[in-house]
């Protein structure tokens, strides 16, 4: 009996993985986050499989439905939203599964981070702008944030940020970000990111909180800001440049030199030949 944590993508039914697609089409048991993995998503499921929503469930009924699978022997599925090693609550569950003497395995996903970055065409770490990405979220009552990871001082590094459950917290998290990043640094937000529902807010720390109502974006919203965002300064990498060599194009250049020797070789002996 096995338990396996396996992360659902952010939303598309066709951004699960291939893994997890395939054990959630086999195991007797489905336990989901139905707050934030749409129940379309079940579509991969056994036709017969017990599922439960875990937004109604406690720890303990959780851990019971892992006792009982224990007790008939048979595998569970318990699906979260995204990647399930980002504020996925999975380390306690995991904490209970090892006093239990369960096994249990990660299926990683596709985080929402990613996928609001692909709905907004961005690439988050662009060549001397920003090579760090930082993935964090406002205090919440379920969890808080430790003081030294406060948005203010995380801005400092003026490094990409992808901030989750923003959406309800714009205001605090736009002027604590204005301590650090210029007014003109691009924003974007991505509520439901690849859900039919999907919408986009794109613009600057300096416009956000007047072009948008309070109470518009919810917890389901995505915060990306940072330069890379944006179009200034666009500095190419140096992976494709053609003069650039790595352990993968090396070869080509010393194929070519092999090349370059053999015919100044091949000359010298025609040139043998002649005098002959
Ligand atoms: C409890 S966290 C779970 C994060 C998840 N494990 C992940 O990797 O995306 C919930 C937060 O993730 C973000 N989120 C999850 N799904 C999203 C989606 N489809 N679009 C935008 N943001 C999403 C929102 O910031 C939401 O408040």
């Amino acid at each position: 009996m096995k338990v396996y944590f396996i992360g659902a993508g952010p939303g598309a039914t066709d951004l699960i993985t291939l893994r997890g697609a395939n054990i959630l089409g086999r195991v007797p048991m489905v336990l989901y986050a139905g707050s934030l993995v749409p129940a379309a998503m079940l579509v991969h499921c056994r036709a017969d499989a017990e599922i439960f929503d875990t937004a109604a469930l406690d720890l303990e009924q959780q851990e019971a439905c892992y006792r009982r699978a224990q007790l008939e022997d048979f595998d569970v599925a318990r699906l979260h939203s995204g990647d399930p090693a980002i504020y996925g609550a999975t380390a306690e569950q995991m904490r209970r599964l090892e006093l239990l003497g369960i096994e249990y395995e990660v299926v990683p996903g596709v985080s929402s981070f990613s996928a609001a970055a692909a709905v907004v065409k961005a690439e988050l770490t662009k060549p001397e702008v920003s090579q760090t990405v930082i993935l964090t979220r406002v205090s919440g009552r379920a969890s808080a944030v430790p003081e030294a990871e406060a948005i203010e001082k995380l801005a400092q590094h003026k490094a990409t940020m992808c901030i989750f459950l923003s959406g309800p917290h714009l205001k605090k998290i736009v002027a604590d970000l204005r301590l650090h990043y210029p007014d003109d640094t691009p924003v974007r937000l991505v509520y439901r990111a690849t859900w039919p529902e999907e919408k986009t807010y794109e613009g600057t720390l300096g416009t956000i909180i007047k072009d948008t109502k309070r109470g518009e974006w919810s917890l389901t919203t995505m915060m990306l800001v940072g330069a890379a965002l944006g179009n200034g300064a666009q500095v190419e990498s140096r992976l494709y440049d053609k003069d650039y060599s790595h352990i993968f194009r090396v070869v080509k250049k010393r194929k070519q030199k092999e090349v370059a020797q053999k015919s100044v070789e091949d000359n010298a002996q025609d040139g043998k030949k002649e005098l002959v």
